[in-house]
């Protein structure tokens, strides 16, 4: 009877069955003994214990548990297809579910014997590895659903589905099918979704679709779809979604999809249409996306009016004429960037929309001046109005925005002062108001908005000093003031200042002040074209992450200090002498141009990235920056106080690791920088020595101070313990905590290794070793966005923050963040969207969430990492944005001294960077889940 083979396991699950009288069971004598069999199948036992089979986790029966309706075997590690024939013996089955599995083939046996049962109605093999053609459905009359998404499915369609007469739904996403769609799918037209996104479909969007007058939805998007769309689509009348984004297609709009009034949701961006949009489209819609084509024309002046539209994306198109001025109230996002629009932004257009939440008007040709109703729009959370012909003043009025977080309005010819009730706006990130013509002085109300982290005032007529408490703002990591007029005292600068500080080209004068020397995280400092005189301050050199300092002409005399040999000063122009090594200096030939255009690329990717305000922070603890010196000396005669102990707890049961952690060892050892191993974005981690002999990690949160108050204590106790049970071989689980009176500190398995970063840039790893490491942490990620209820998200996922036990066995670590740093237990409004840069998903810009799609999107990164060897971002240049632009060539990318091992490897490594590039795909519903992701890095191993 059997196709199954008899393993030793499958030979002890029958033992089990023989000895267990199925007393309970109500099925008939038939369906129990085939559920038996089936349960024999397969290669691994699954959960199916009970003697009655309606009782095993995934099967469904009737009412009266007299007959099997549904098998659920989704996700149950299975690979070899055997069972498949063995479950259609159940003539009664209605669903069958084998999703999230390893299947590489559907046995013929299965597609004759299933297409018999007259009730099946559902079929869900998507995420498996299935590989070939698709199978021909014979049989099947009642299949109402069938889902193949996510294999490796290929070849073109013909005349397999054909014998579907009821189906409903069809998904074929995420295969390698190619040739033109298929038009014949059943012949009783009864289809209503109709899923064949990325894939490689080309050819025309074939008329015969057409009469399947029950779709309600049609999903296209990514796929090599060419010409026009039909042009009578608007015969589909129940349609209620179309998606045909990022294709080929060219021509116009087609004015019949004005006829659907079911229609909600319409994206065709990504394409090559060309053409006006045409008036009345958005009737009937909630969402519009016709982003990156080429309209052109004017926008209906009814475009924004209906009531019903919350989202309407018409960026990047060749669009001109003025905006519509009337404007729905319940519209929530509008993107009208990179156009050719102009006239003046309507004065009370966008008064009325309380809901508005996105408004991008970016580069286009607008003028007039800022409307001051704009600040009855309470919800905004970004305004971007950046690179028009925007002129006057900035209205008092921006000051209502309570929520806004990003301001850009650089680019501008803005004019007058910057309004002191600026101050008001509390959540704001980003302040861009460069490239204008600003004048006054800055207001000291700029230094209250405590959450800002890019402050952008460069190219303006700012003149009077630098506000004098503006080191109050604590979380800034960036202050561009160059090209103004300012002059007077500079005052104690913020303190953690990461990326920039640029006072270049202003009316400073006098002697450099000391200060600058705390700034331990700084990167680049700016104080060229001044008028600075005297001698450098000796504590300047106390800039441990310098890389560059640029003092070009100044009135600056005496002898440049030893700085480290990283970082570059440029004195040309000054009487400085430099007495110290050569490669300190900045070579003639290296212009202040290129500087600043890495520089700006830097502020647009940090721009993204810094969104809320969680800046870094530095190794060294808070005291300890404004006497970094003092510190290092003391520590040797131990006058250092060690963090006070307010609560210790060991998490793991291992005896081994109980006896040896020493709590008072651990916070000895983190007094003292010399013992800092690695920073991450949330986090340094320190090697510890215990009294033992043995080694732990010691991991300080450099964030804790922001969400540990007192009483949460227990909270916190509790999140590490649910962590330390974590049980999974790719997951980096906590051993012991303390909580002391500044911060909080994670003790963790010491791994001799270090991080893959320091792994993967540091030496050669060879492909079976990256390959290896790729699977283990997809593992890792896949476990951990498992938990159905509350899957565990990575805030900062990124090379740094994966541990590598061995060359071969990843672990990924900072898990806790998320847990730890949850809004409901910070003052946070958001979600905590940070990271390192180079590895934040494009919409962290304007969703403000971390979710599971970005999680995939750092992953991605991370397997272009172990792709190309190259880090993250080299020079302001993140590397998904370099990868993409050698999308033609892809070999080229490919890390030259692993790729030529062999041809093997080579197609390996290929097959590999498809994976990577659908993970770092702009639109987070294009990016597969994690699950998928390991599927489809398991299956690169049969290349
Ligand atoms: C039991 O199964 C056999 C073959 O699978 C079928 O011919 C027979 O009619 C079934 N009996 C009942 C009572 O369903
Ligand atoms: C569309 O659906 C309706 C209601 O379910 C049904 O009566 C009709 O026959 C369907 N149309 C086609 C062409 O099958
Ligand atoms: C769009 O069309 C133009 C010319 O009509 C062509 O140059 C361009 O390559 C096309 N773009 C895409 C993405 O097909
Ligand atoms: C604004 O948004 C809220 C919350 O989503 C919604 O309940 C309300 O109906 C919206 N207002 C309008 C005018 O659409
Ligand atoms: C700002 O510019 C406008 C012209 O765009 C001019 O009329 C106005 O006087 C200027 N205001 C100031 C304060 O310079």
């Amino acid at each position: 009877m059997g196709r199954y083979e008899y393993t030793p396991i499958s030979f002890l699950s029958m033992l089990f069955f023989c000895f267990c009288p199925m007393v309970l069971s109500l099925l008939s004598q038939n369906q129990t003994e085939t559920m038996t069999n089936l349960s024999r199948s397969f290669l691994f036992p699954v959960p199916w214990n009970d003697p009655n089979p309606c009782a095993w986790k995934g099967v469904t029966c009737d009412n009266t548990d007299s007959s099997v309706v549904g098998i659920s075997l989704s996700g149950f590690s299975l690979s070899s297809p055997d069972f498949l024939p063995v479950a259609c013996k159940i003539e009664t089955l209605e669903h069958l579910d084998v999703s999230n599995n390893r299947l590489s083939s559907i046995p013929d046996g299965f597609t004759t014997e299933c297409g018999k049962i007259k009730g099946l109605k559902l079929l869900n093999f998507s995420s498996n590895m299935l590989e070939g053609d698709l199978p021909t459905f014979n049989g099947f009359n009642g299949l109402e659903t069938l889902d193949m998404s996510f294999n490796q499915l290929r070849g073109r369609i013909g005349s397999e589905l054909d014998g579907l007469v009821s189906l409903k739904s069809l998904n074929l996403s995420f295969n390698n099918f190619m040739g033109s769609l298929p038009a014949k799918l059943g012949k009783s037209m009864v289809l209503e979704w109709l899923v064949l996104s990325n894939n490689h479909f080309d050819g025309k969007i074939p008329d015969e679709l057409l009469s399947y007058e029950n779709l309600t939805g049609i999903d296209l998007k990514t796929n090599e779809l060419s010409q026009s769309i039909p042009s009578n689509i608007g015969m589909l009348s129940k349609l209620e979604t179309l998606i045909l984004s990022s294709n080929k297609l060219i021509g116009e709009i087609p004015a019949s999809l004005l006829d659907i009034t079911n229609l909600s949701s319409f994206a065709a961006n990504q394409n090559n249409f060309t053409g006006p949009v045409p008036p009345g489209i958005t009737k009937y819609l909630t969402s519009l996306d016709l982003s990156f084509n080429q309209l052109s024309g004017t926008i209906p002046e009814d475009l924004l009016s209906p009531s019903q539209l919350q989202v309407v994306d018409l960026s990047n198109n060749q669009l001109s004429g003025s905006l519509p001025t009337r404007v729905s109230p319940s519209l929530c996002r509008l993107r009208f960037g990179s156009n050719h629009l102009s006239g003046n932004i309507p004065s009370d257009g966008f008064a009325i929309v309380q809901n508005l939440t996105y408004l991008e008007l970016d580069d286009n040709e607008l003028n007039g001046s800022i409307p001051a109703g704009l600040g009855s729009c309470r919800n905004l959370a970004l305004l971007n109005l950046a690179q028009n012909y925007l002129s006057g003043e900035l209205p008092p009025q921006l000051g209502d925005l309570g929520n806004l977080h990003v301001l850009q309005l650089q680019l501008n010819k803005l004019n007058g002062t910057i309004p002191t009730n600026i101050g008001q706006l509390k959540k704001l990130i980003t302040l861009n108001l460069s490239s204008n013509f600003l004048s006054g002085s800055i207001p000291s109300e700029i230094t209250s908005l405590s959450s800002l982290t890019l402050l952008y005032l460069q190219s303006n007529k700012l003149n009077g000093s630098i506000p004098t408490h503006i080191s109050s703002l604590t979380v800034l990591v960036e202050l561009q003031l160059g090209q103004n007029q300012l002059s007077g005292v500079i005052p104690k600068m913020p303190p953690k200042l990461q990326v920039a500080l640029n006072l270049s080209s202003n009316h400073f004068s006098g002697p450099i002040p000391r200060g600058f020397g705390s700034l331990a995280g700084l990167e680049i400092l700016d104080l060229s074209n001044n008028i600075f005189s005297g001698q450098l301050p000796d504590d300047l050199t106390a800039m441990s992450d310098l890389t560059q300092l640029l003092l070009s002409n100044n009135q600056l005399s005496g002898e440049i200090p030893k700085f480290s040999q990283n970082v570059q000063v440029d004195y040309r122009g000054t009487n400085l002498r430099n007495t110290t090594a050569e490669h300190n200096q900045l070579p003639n030939t290296a212009s202040k141009k290129g500087i600043s255009v890495n520089l700006a690329i830097l502020i647009a990717i940090v721009a993204a990235s810094f969104l809320v305000g969680i800046a870094i922070q530095l190794v060294v603890s808070k005291k300890s920056h404004h006497h970094p010196e003092v510190v290092q000396s003391l520590v040797g005669s131990r006058i250092v106080p060690y963090p006070k102990i307010i609560e210790s707890n060991l998490l793991t049961p291992s005896v081994l690791h109980r006896s040896s952690i020493d709590f008072s060892k651990a916070m000895e050892v983190v007094t003292d920088t010399l013992n800092v191993t690695l920073k991450t974005w949330f986090s340094t981690y320190y090697t510890a020595i215990m009294p033992s002999g043995s080694i732990y990690f010691i991991k300080k949160l450099n964030y804790s101070d922001k969400i540990l108050p007192v009483e949460s204590h227990e909270k916190f106790g509790k999140e590490l313990e649910v962590l330390a049970k974590l049980n999974n071989s790719n997951v980096m689980t906590p051993l012991a905590y303390v909580l002391s009176t500044d911060t909080a500190y994670i003790l963790y398995e010491f791994i001799s290794n270090g991080s893959l970063f320091d792994v993967l840039h540091g030496s050669m790893l060879d492909w079976a070793s990256r390959y290896s490491i790729a699977i283990g942490v997809a593992q890792g990620l896949s476990y951990l966005h498992g938990f159905v209820s509350s899957p565990m998200l990575l805030l900062d996922l990124s090379s740094k923050s994966i541990m590598l036990k061995s060359l071969k066995e990843p672990l990924v670590g900072d898990i806790e963040h998320y847990k730890l740093i949850d809004p409901s237990k910070s003052t946070w409004d958001f979600s905590p969207v940070a990271g390192s840069v180079g590895y934040l998903p494009p919409e962290y810009a304007y969703t403000m969430t971390v979710t599971m799609a970005g999680n995939v999107y750092s992953f991605g990164v991370i397997l272009l990492e172990l792709l190309t060897g190259e880090p993250p971002e080299t020079d302001g240049i993140e590397l998904v944005k370099w990868v993409l632009s050698y999308s033609r060539n892809p070999q080229h990318i490919l890390d030259i001294n692993v790729c030529r091992t062999s041809q093997e490897v080579r197609n390996q490594m290929l097959a590999v960077l498809k994976v990577a590039l659908v993970c770092v795909s702009t639109s987070p519903k294009a990016r597969p889940d994690m699950d998928s992701v390991l599927q489809m890095l398991l299956n690169v191993n049969e290349v």
